[in-house]
């Protein structure tokens, strides 16, 4: 190892995506994700299959993020893995992989926060742009919806969270009920834009603070839908771009009326999005706006960063290793895992 260069091979595999990734300080070397689409055949991530499918893709993973940073294992300083939260299956067979390859190497084992990571993933030295502490981010997945005050790599507040349904869920089951396929969030996406988002009204949850509620959202469209197609049998069919339009515009003000609310509340507007779901159109485009009609900083990492990847828990990592926080063999790794 070159003096002072940190070289750290991390492991993703929280949900269904198998990644690994090597980093030379806050740099990425490699990023290697295997999506598995095995489960677009069941219109949602079944546990099971996806902790068999991690296995199945480790060890070509590894492999394949270590040649392409034309790194030998021997000259790796560290190894980083999700701890959580996640499926457990799913996080065991990452966890197990990256215990047993540090114990091998004798080299550090650095458990990370999958939450923190998305977070931390605008400090990848190839992003646009870095944002500066204080900031919120905005984590919005599949899987997660959070508000996060963040004052430092590890000074991290929680303070809005979805009471229910994950803002990717609302579109994936929204989509669903529109009789498209799984994962309906981008479908939703491009109807949209040939859309009129005021056709239809849907109503917006009225949740406290700053946490959102998407489940009543879902179920105002399946009425909706039923009521109208006892009408028009063809209605969704005829309808689709203002019908997806409608409900993505509805979605995007519950977004921005909490971000509002945040910018608020804490006095800081800057704003760090992350997660699959900021590849969505409307969101974007109401954050650009911001900056101009609200005088916000906004922030996007590189899409590739925004999905699931083991990058940004490289990064995590990284900083971990520079306070030589590393953790033990017999870590746990934790389903539910709050900041
Ligand atoms: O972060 P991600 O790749 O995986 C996890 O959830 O862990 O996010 C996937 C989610 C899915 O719900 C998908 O429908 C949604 O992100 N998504 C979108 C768009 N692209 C992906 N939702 C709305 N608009 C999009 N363009
Ligand atoms: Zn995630």
């Amino acid at each position: 190892m070159k003096q002072d260069l940190v070289y750290t091979l991390a492991i993703e595999s929280s949900c269904d995506d198998t990644s690994a990734a090597v980093l030379c300080n806050d740099t990425v070397l490699s990023n290697i994700v295997a999506t598995q689409e095995i489960h677009k055949a069941y219109g949602g991530v079944v546990p099971e299959l996806a902790s068999r499918a991690h296995q199945q893709h480790i060890v070509p993973v590894v492999h394949q993020a270590l040649a392409k940073a034309n790194i030998d294992k021997k000259e790796l300083s560290a190894i980083a893995f999700t701890q959580g939260p996640g499926l457990m299956g799913s996080l065991l067979v990452g966890s197990s992989f990256a215990k047993s390859l540090s114990m091998a190497l004798g080299i550090p084992l650095i458990a990370v926060n999958h939450m923190q990571a998305h977070i931390l993933s605008h400090f990848i030295s190839d992003n646009e742009a870095i944002p500066l502490f204080p900031f919120l981010a905005l984590t919005i997945s599949g899987g997660h919806t959070q508000i996060v005050m963040v004052r430092d790599f590890f000074a991290l507040e929680v303070i809005g969270e979805t009471k229910d349904d994950a803002i990717g869920e609302a579109f994936d089951k929204s989509a669903k009920l529109l009789g498209l396929p799984y994962p309906g969030g981008p479908l939703i996406d491009r109807y949209a834009q040939k859309g009129d988002p005021k056709a239809f009204d849907f109503p917006k949850p009225k949740v406290a603070d700053l946490d959102f509620s998407f489940s009543g959202l879902k179920t105002a469209i399946l009425y909706f839908i039923q009521k109208q197609t006892a009408k028009h049998p063809d209605f969704v069919t005829q309808n689709i771009n203002d019908i997806c339009a409608s409900i993505q515009h509805t979605i995007v003000e519950i977004v921005m009326d909490k971000l509002k609310k945040a910018v608020k509340q804490t006095g800081v507007n800057a704003i760090a999005i992350g997660g699959g779901v900021s590849a969505n159109s409307g969101i974007r485009q109401a954050l650009k706006q911001s900056e101009k009609n609200l005088g916000w900083k906004t922030y996007l990492p590189k899409f590739e960063y925004c999905t699931d990847n083991a990058a940004m828990i490289g990064i995590v990592g990284y900083h971990k290793y520079l306070k030589k926080e590393f953790s033990p063999l017999d870590c746990p790794t934790l389903a539910r895992y709050k900041i």
